[in-house]
């Protein structure tokens, strides 16, 4: 059965179509609107706005519930491999067992980067940070591999960003320490190469942490995919208009690496660091949150989709625990964190602005106690949703009648004014 919505402007009615998705939530379908009434939509930010139809993500912010193609995030996390959820999110479906073989050789084959990209890092400063040293790689990733027409050549630049990237990132990392690249190796695992290239040095051996591999492996796929985010949207956007993989991810990249996205799993290092050097006195910074004057915010704090908690967190948290005992860590800001956690989840500002600890609150404490600097916690991320992005930016380019991204205003300034001479101003 067809269902409208009905809208009712300057005395004349109109009929909307009701789009209903698998999951049964609502949309309007306001596509014709302009065209009907000569009326716009206004929705600053997107609140209430679904861009696209999508079969890859299903998000409940009321429930906490995540699934990537129908699979609930605690299954995959708790017995998925990172490929597999890159198999799965990018192809549909779990990969057969010749399949997952086959894909993990693919990505193993192609995670050497051109040599002449080395000379790009040499051009860098030391300083740069990591996520700017990333997307500018990934952007140029298509001055060497220019071709994504024919379906054969996007799967193989598919292989090759979800293999290269990792190189890339390690390098990065590598280039701020003053330290020699490290090449993969094809007999280690995806996650065992990047571990490997971030933290070997030619002078000695190295061998993997398997607590450290399994915690990556859990991070990554709570990561992959998050539907219509801030950097997804950008993804989609920028692939909207034709252009090609590499370049659409490097944007990606760059919107996520903003402080109220990906760039919030740093700032929540920084703040609780923060804290301990002020005596961890917690409280003052929960007060100086809800102080009128003050523009803090508790970051790793509030979600715009969830609204009861975070299903992503909640699985962090509990690995928290286990990735510090098992490696023997002990981080005076895990304490400070589930005080803050504590005190914020019985405080009336945060209970009515349904504000919970989202993915980014205890992600930071799991990356420091692995070894991972700061400034590289939001560069995990990237690589993380890679497969999600690339999901999408396949998904938006195979949907039949897909127009390129353009929205409309509502103009608030001038009127139109006549000329004035420069004598005259
Ligand atoms: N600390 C204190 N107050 C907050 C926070 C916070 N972290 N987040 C939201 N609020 C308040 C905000 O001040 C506002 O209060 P009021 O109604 O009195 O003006 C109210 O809650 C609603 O906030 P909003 O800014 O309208 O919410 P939003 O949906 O636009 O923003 C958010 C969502 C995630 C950007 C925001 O909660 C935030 O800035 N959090 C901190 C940064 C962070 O942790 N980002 C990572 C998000 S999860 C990973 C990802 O997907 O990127």
């Amino acid at each position: 059965m067809t269902r409208h919505a009905k809208l009712e402007l300057n005395g004349t009615e109109t009929e909307l179509p009701v789009v209903v998705g698998t999951e049964a939530e609502v949309g309007i379908d306001i596509s014709k609107l302009r065209a009907r009434t000569g009326a716009v939509t206004l929705d600053p930010s997107f609140a209430n706005t679904a861009a696209c139809e999508s079969a890859i993500t299903y998000i409940d912010g009321e429930r906490g519930i995540l699934r990537y193609r129908g699979y609930d995030i605690a299954d995959l996390a708790n017995h998925a491999s990172f490929p597999e959820v890159c198999h799965l999110l990018i192809h549909g479906r779990l990969p057969t067992r010749p399949e997952r073989e086959e894909f993990r050789h693919r990505l193993t084959r192609h995670t050497l980067v051109h040599e002449d990209m080395k000379l790009f890092f040499e051009g860098l400063p030391h300083s740069a940070h990591p996520m700017v040293i990333l997307s500018s790689m990934i952007a140029a990733l298509s001055a060497y591999y220019p071709e994504d027409d024919t379906p054969e050549e996007i799967d193989l630049n598919i292989i090759r960003l979800l293999a290269k990237a990792k190189t890339l990132a390690a390098f990065a990392y590598k280039k701020s320490k003053g330290q020699p690249f490290i090449y993969p190796k094809n007999d280690l695992s995806y996650l065992q190469n990047f571990l490997r290239m971030l933290f070997a040095i030619p002078a000695e051996p190295y061998v993997v942490n398997p607590v450290v591999q399994s915690a990556l492996n859990k991070l990554l796929i709570l990561h992959a995919d998050h539907e219509q985010n801030c950097s997804t949207t950008t993804v989609r956007t920028v692939g909207s208009s034709g252009a090609n993989l590499y370049a659409s991810i490097s944007a990606g990249v760059s919107a996520l690496w903003g402080r109220l996205h990906g760039g919030a799993n740093q700032a929540v290092i920084e703040m609780l660091e923060t804290i301990r050097d002020d005596g961890a006195n917690y409280r003052k910074y929960i007060e100086l949150t809800k102080s009128k004057d003050s523009d803090f915010r508790l970051m790793g704090f509030g979600h715009r989709v969830y609204k009861n908690f975070d299903p992503r967190a909640l699985i962090l948290k509990k690995a928290a625990d286990e990735v510090l005992e098992s490696l023997g860590v002990e981080d005076p800001l895990l304490d400070i964190a589930k005080q803050l956690e504590e005190v914020a989840l019985a405080d009336d500002y945060f209970i009515e602005r349904k504000l919970y600890p989202n993915v980014d609150f205890y992600s930071g404490v799991i990356y420091r106690a692995m070894g991972i600097p700061t400034d590289m916690f939001t560069v995990m991320f990237a690589l993380g949703r890679l497969p999600g992005w690339i999901a999408h930016w396949l998904e938006q380019r195979n949907t039949p009648g897909a127009r390129i991204v353009r929205p409309r205003q509502i103009y608030v300034g001038e009127t139109a004014r006549p000329w004035v001479e420069l004598d005259d101003r």
